[in-house]
């Protein structure tokens, strides 16, 4: 398995480092429920400082969180060459993603300058931490589909923090910026479609078939589906200096690129070699459908303007791709990604026999996988309906709760099987 993951044990950061990213980022899922228990206006519109600190817990606490967890892992492991000072740069970027996110979620709920100046500075300071080292390693790797999604998925962070910077520097009551509109468009295009999304596409690449043991993505698919969409991004970020008709060509084509991507993942489970049962499989079944009805509601606005103009319409498309595609796919990739880890750390270091530890099936067990992607899928569906009737979003809230409490449960449960085992974090 370590050289069919191309991993070599002492290129590999020491398990701690990824595994801090990966057990905090559930601690954001929960705030995030809580949020929406305690501040059912959260999702009343797009608009009110709830959903602006439940967006950042999401985007920025969970999944950021746990994407640059991962990235740590695997820039050794698909690019061949591992982030300068792994724990500095590691230890940098977390604590001030936590505290940064944090002071953030506080400055949308209270409104004080100071927490988004501090947001501000944490964020700004440690993401770009992680962005430059990031570079660094990426400009040395060997191009692949992979590395390619990395690279544009990492540029498009890149501009999303320093817009984001630029609004929070508004609200901190720094300085006016000359186009808020454009400005937070474009920092929702990039952190979203570009971030978020080439992350997801470009390591889909490698990891869905190696992980559920599917044929591979089609050449041509892997090869331009992330710089076509990067383009229609750039030139999106741009849209308001373009004609209105210019503006619907490019979401068209944002559209399309997703479309597809979407249904060869779902057309490439579907011809998986090994029909086995596995929960990765059911959160990318229900990433990818999520994908493709986002992309259907957005249609829909096209055509009929009272869906486009409802105060629901931006929170359902947040909530589908948010929380049914982005939450899903990564929650769904942590199951894979820290059993591979504790399997591989154990072996490796204790140089241990096949029969003498855990396989990396049975790190987590599966009863408790499958409930948590119940809760999961309960707390996506009831969020969408509380959006047509909201007494459902207290139960909405809960079960998201549920979900993020047991995912840390899980996540540690491999821990603890990788510690008696006789393994060590460090
Ligand atoms: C990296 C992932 C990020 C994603 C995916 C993301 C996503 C979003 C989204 C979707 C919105 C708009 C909500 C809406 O219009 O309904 C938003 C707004 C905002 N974001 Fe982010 N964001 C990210 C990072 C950041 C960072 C690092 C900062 C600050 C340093 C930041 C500061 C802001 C601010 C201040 C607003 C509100 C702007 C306004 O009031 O006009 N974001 N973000």
């Amino acid at each position: 398995m370590s050289t069919q993951a191309g991993l070599s044990f002492e290129q590999a950061p020491p398990f701690s480092l990824p595994l801090l990213f990966f057990l905090t980022a559930p601690l954001f899922l929960l705030a995030a429920a809580l949020l929406i228990m305690v501040a059912p206006e959260s999702l009343a519109s797009r608009w009110t400082a709830q959903a602006l600190a439940l967006t950042h817990a999401l985007t920025l606490g969970f999944l950021a969180m746990a994407m640059l967890g991962a990235l740590m892992q695997m820039l050794p492991v698909v690019a061949g060459s591992r982030l300068p000072a792994p724990g500095l740069t590691g230890g940098v970027s977390h604590v001030s993603l936590v505290l940064g996110t944090l002071a953030l979620m506080t400055g949308f709920l209270t409104a004080a300058p100071v927490a988004f100046g501090i947001g501000t500075v944490l964020l700004g300071g440690g993401l770009a931490v992680f962005l430059f080292a990031a570079a660094i390693s990426l400009v040395r790797a060997t191009g692949s589909a992979t590395v390619r999604g990395m690279r544009l998925a990492l540029l498009s962070l890149g501009f999303t923090l320093a817009l984001g910077v630029a609004l929070a520097l508004m609200h901190a009551g720094a300085w006016t910026p000359p186009a808020r509109v454009a400005l937070l468009a474009a920092h929702l295009v990039f952190g979203l479609l570009g971030w978020v999304l080439l992350l997801v596409i470009g390591v889909g690449f490698q990891v869905v078939p190696m992980f559920l043991i599917t044929p591979p993505y089609p050449p041509l698919l892997s090869r331009w589906l992330t710089p076509v969409l990067f383009g229609l991004l750039l030139i999106r970020a741009a849209a308001s200096t373009l004609l209105p008709f210019a503006i619907t060509v490019v979401d068209a084509g944002l559209a399309a690129g997703i479309l597809l991507f979407a249904v060869t993942t779902l057309r490439l489970h579907a011809r998986r070699r090994r029909k086995l049962p596995d929960v990765t499989l059911g959160f990318w079944r229900m990433g990818m459908v999520s994908l493709i009805v986002s992309v259907g509601v957005w249609v829909a606005a096209q055509g009929w303007p009272a869906i486009a103009a409802s105060p629901r319409y931006p929170v359902l498309l947040a909530v589908l791709f948010v929380g049914g595609f982005g939450v899903s796919v990564v929650n769904g990739m942590l199951y894979k990604i820290v059993p591979f880890l504790a399997w591989f750390h154990l072996q490796a270091q204790l140089q241990a026999r096949a029969g003498s530890i855990p396989t990396m099936k049975n790190m987590i067990a599966e009863r408790w996988t499958r409930w948590q992607f119940r809760f999961h899928l309960a707390a996506v569906g009831l969020l969408v309906g509380s959006l047509f009737w909201p007494p459902l979003t207290g139960a909405g809230g809960l079960m998201l709760a549920l979900s993020a409490l047991q995912l840390g449960l899980n996540l540690l449960s491999a821990v603890r099987r990788f510690s008696r085992h006789g393994g060590r974090l460090r």
